[in-house]
């Protein structure tokens, strides 16, 4: 049964619970249609509590027993829970509950995932498993001893004792339940050791389906990697005997940082150089960090309640784009993290799921693992490290590990450790926390009698959860060049917190040319029309300097598409001495080749007040990249065989550089050759990144069919590079085709679509197709609708957060405004929709 009209929950209204828990027993007797699960949970009244309403949360729970203090007694139960009388003093809660993992399609609390149990139980889904307070404020010990099938049993902590199907397990460090986890199964693993700074040995494994074995190895060396760096860097130790990392197939996102038990989409950590990318292996790097260094931001400081989120996710965030940084290069990832938050941040923020970094409501928590919480959080942190310095930044991180941990905190406790370790008023600076909406900076120059003058206005345009915001505190690293190029200043950072302020800059000689906002030392947009052709010349600022080619780009595009103008030579010419230029790093180069998004640009189109044509945006960055393709068409096939790599195949940041620039290359030649490069590159690959790539070109030359039908006799068996096969057709379908082709994979006999993983592969870049997804006959948005009603019942998480490729639909011309209408319209009035569809179709609609 489903709430009519679902409830609101609000960041004001929080109040503690009334009950400590002083340790928790659970015992699992495991069966996949009725699991039994029973409970053991020692409850402490808390005196100073308010409210001591006895209410356990639990939701598709089939009641057995309950007793407390070994009597029977008969709980209230309601859709969400129950309630009970109980005692005024400790008690001993006792209760068997029977499940259904083998039903539970949701991919929430305990499921079967390829015959193997798992469980996922952030945000709220340990009330799946058993009735519990669950709310991450309430923290205790668990014991766990599972009865099952023979194979791997695990849990959260270290190991106790095990037998024949049977294992024990205890986690000493207090825990919110959304940390618990549980995995059974036919498993294999692959093990290593670590000693902490401490002394402690550490026994490491990541478990995985026989057939996976030789796909671990990159995975358990991204682990100790990060165990080394959270020491180094943030001071932090591991803290149990044991860290087990298992990979399942059947998951809703790309990883969950469980207590000693990190449960990962097998797409976010199973790799090989035969069946990954470059890029593959590179984010299978970050988010093993990511999860591994949420046991000291989320385990043992975790949040008082879920408006905190960005509490760990920013944080974390944060921390694992430092550890990329150091792994890698850090321009390489400055710049990369920026094109993603362009691409997913800044559409969120600019429209009708626009939320503060922490939200004050919500209905559906799982609705609010946003790109807002984790990537403008982690900037929120980059800026505030970026005002106090690198050394205080350190200080404000050791008193909050010292003075927090074994504690649930807020962004008040968080700030106020910044406020104590630096003397600074942070007052100002929580509005970012506070505050929704993309920031714009305009800025205007005078320069007189040797004075330079830089004027900053800065306005936030209003949104539905912040309808009048104030101004914030911004920083701006700014440096100046001299007319020849020299650097006049280097980077000051610049503290805007008026609406409007002037910073001054005396004794220069001449006029400089500003580079503002370099490393993009805050997420806004900047508004400035400064000489991108100068400062991608001369610029000193890596990001900066990619960013004026960028924005040449940019310009170059929106007068093709707006006047019909030719493509900017200047833009031409300066990315081809780029690509010349063999002192700069191949992965830089690449980053620099490649054009805004062409969301990206409808959204400027939109910005400059007109209406965004995807056709005409789809034409004019082709005739973008066909004209640097012709100019330079003579040098392409010596630069490419330059960026060949003949050693054999490593993931690290120097090979995948060179990988990148050379499929950069490869897709300007084959506009020229038609894909004979490509063909002979596909047919030679002995490498994932490779493959891909000469597929990708051959798919766009019009003559994909023959090394289509080979990957996939190739590759059938590898569920992971099918999901690619599946994206890649997409992908590279043109406008007209992208939805037709989508549609045909979904009647592919290997299209399980219960599968995030392969629905995500198909339906997301049919979403992320600009042109496809936007054709004119309103076909791509019919076929995603088709499909979100579909896979609502079965797993409405997924199709909740993938209702975010409609959230720009205000952008496009009334015509289309009317058929994505109607789509949402469709599916809002399914009957029995979900709560978190519910609510992402209403806030697209209402804004
Ligand atoms: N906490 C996880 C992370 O950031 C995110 C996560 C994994 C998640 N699975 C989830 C969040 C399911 C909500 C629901 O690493
Ligand atoms: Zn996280």
């Amino acid at each position: 049964m489903r709430d009519a009209s679902p409830q609101t929950i609000y960041l004001k209204d929080y109040a503690p619970f009334g009950f400590a828990v002083q340790d928790v027993h659970l015992t699992f007797d495991l069966a996949p249609s009725a699991t039994r699960v029973t409970a053991r949970i020692r409850f402490v009244p808390d005196r100073a509590a308010a409210d001591r309403t006895f209410f356990l949360h639990g939701e598709n729970l089939s009641l057995i027993s309950a007793k407390i203090d070994g009597e029977s007694v008969k709980p209230t139960l309601t859709d969400e829970g129950l309630t009970c009388d109980v005692p005024d003093m400790p008690f001993t809660w006792e209760a068997e509950v029977q499940i259904d993992p083998a039903g539970n399609t949701a991919l929430e609390g305990l499921y079967l995932s390829n015959g193997m149990y798992c469980t996922q139980c952030e945000a709220e889904g340990f009330r799946k498993i058993t009735y519990y307070p669950d709310r991450p404020d309430v923290m205790s010990t668990f014991t766990v001893r599972i009865n099952g099938p023979h194979g791997t049993l695990l849990s959260n902590g270290n190991p106790v004792a095990a037998g024949d199907g049977w294992a024990e397990w205890h986690d000493p460090w207090p825990k919110p339940a959304y940390l618990f986890a549980l995995v059974a199964g036919e498993l294999i693993a692959h093990r290593d050791t670590f000693t902490t700074m401490e002394g402690r040995k550490v026994d490491l494994a990541l478990y995985v389906r026989p057939g996976d074995e030789g796909k671990c190895a990159f995975g358990m060396q991204a682990l100790k990697d990060s165990m080394v760096w959270d020491e180094k860097v943030y001071g932090r130790p591991y803290d149990l005997d044991v860290f087990n990392i298992v990979a399942v197939d059947d998951f809703n996102m790309g990883a969950m940082e469980n207590k000693g038990l990190n449960i990962f989409n097998a797409s976010a950590v199973l790799a090989s150089p035969e069946t990954s990318t470059d890029g593959n292996f590179e984010r299978i790097e970050a988010i093993i960090a990511h999860e591994y260094f949420h046991n000291w931001t989320g385990n043992r400081i975790t949040c008082r309640d879920w408006f905190q989120l960005c509490l760990k996710e920013g944080l974390t965030v944060f921390r694992d784009s430092q550890f990329t940084a150091d792994m890698r290069s850090a321009p390489v990832k400055r710049i990369s993290d920026v094109i993603d938050l362009r691409a997913r941040q800044f559409p969120e923020d600019q429209g009708p799921l626009a939320h503060p970094v922490r939200p004050e409501s919500f209905q559906e928590i799982n609705n609010f693992y946003t790109a807002t919480i984790y990537e403008k959080g982690a900037e929120v942190i980059a800026m505030l490290k970026t005002l106090v310095g690198d050394d205080a930044y350190a200080k404000a991180l050791d008193l909050y590990f010292e003075r927090h941990d074994g504690q649930a905190c807020t962004i008040e406790d968080w700030l106020k450790v910044f406020e104590d370790a630096t003397g600074r008023d942070l007052s100002q600076f929580q509005r970012w926390y506070a505050q929704a909406g993309t920031p714009h900076v305009a800025v205007s120059e005078a320069f007189a009698d040797g004075t330079y003058t830089l004027e900053f206005t800065q306005s936030t345009p209003p949104s539905a959860t912040t309808p009048d915001p104030a101004p914030l505190v911004i920083p701006i690293a700014v440096g100046l060049i001299a007319p020849d190029g020299s650097e006049a200043m280097p980077t000051q950072i610049l503290e805007l917190t008026q609406a409007s302020q002037t910073f001054t800059f005396p004794s220069l000689n001449a006029k400089p040319v500003p580079s503002i906002l370099r490393g993009f030392s805050a997420p806004v947009v900047l508004d400035h029309d400064a000489d991108h052709a100068f400062l991608l010349a001369h610029d000193t600022d890596p990001f900066n300097r990619w960013e004026a080619a960028r924005s040449l780009a940019r310009t170059s595009l929106m007068n093709t598409i707006l006047k019909g103008t030719a493509p900017d030579p200047a833009w031409i010419n300066g990315i081809a001495s780029v690509m010349r230029d063999d002192t700069l790093d191949p992965a830089y180069r690449a980053l620099m080749l490649g054009l805004p998004g062409q969301s990206e640009l409808a959204a400027e189109i939109q910005r400059a007040g007109h209406i965004p044509d995807p056709d005409a945006i789809w034409v004019a960055v082709n005739t973008l990249k066909q004209a640097l393709s012709d100019k330079i068409s003579d040098e392409l096939p010596a630069m490419y065989a330059a960026y060949q790599v003949t050693a054999p195949y490593a993931p690290d940041a120097a090979q995948s550089g060179m990988r990148a620039f050379g499929n950069a290359i490869l897709s300007l030649i084959t506009r020229q050759d038609g894909g004979d490069q490509a063909q002979a590159q596909y047919d030679a690959a002995d490498n994932m990144t490779q493959q891909l790539s000469a597929l990708a070109n051959l798919i766009r030359a019009g003559r994909g069919d023959a090394a289509l039908s080979q990957f996939e006799a190739q590759w059938k068996d590898d569920r992971l590079v099918m999901d690619k096969w599946y994206g890649l057709q997409v992908m590279e379908a043109k406008p007209d085709d992208a939805a037709d082709t989508a549609k045909a994979l979904t009647k592919h006999a290997g299209f399980n679509w219960k599968n995030p993983n392969r629905f995500r592969a198909t339906l997301g870049a049919l979403a992320a197709h600009h042109a496809g997804f936007h054709a004119k006959d309103g076909s791509g948005y019919a076929l995603l609708a088709d499909w979100l009603i579909t896979l609502d019942p079965v797993n409405p998480q997924t199709t909740a957060r993938m209702c975010s490729a409609f959230q720009t639909w205000r952008r496009y011309d009334a015509i289309r405004q009317s058929m994505i209408s109607k789509e949402l319209d469709r599916i809002a009035s399914t009957p029995d929709l979900s709560r978190d569809t519910t609510e992402m179709i209403t806030r697209i609609r209402e804004a």
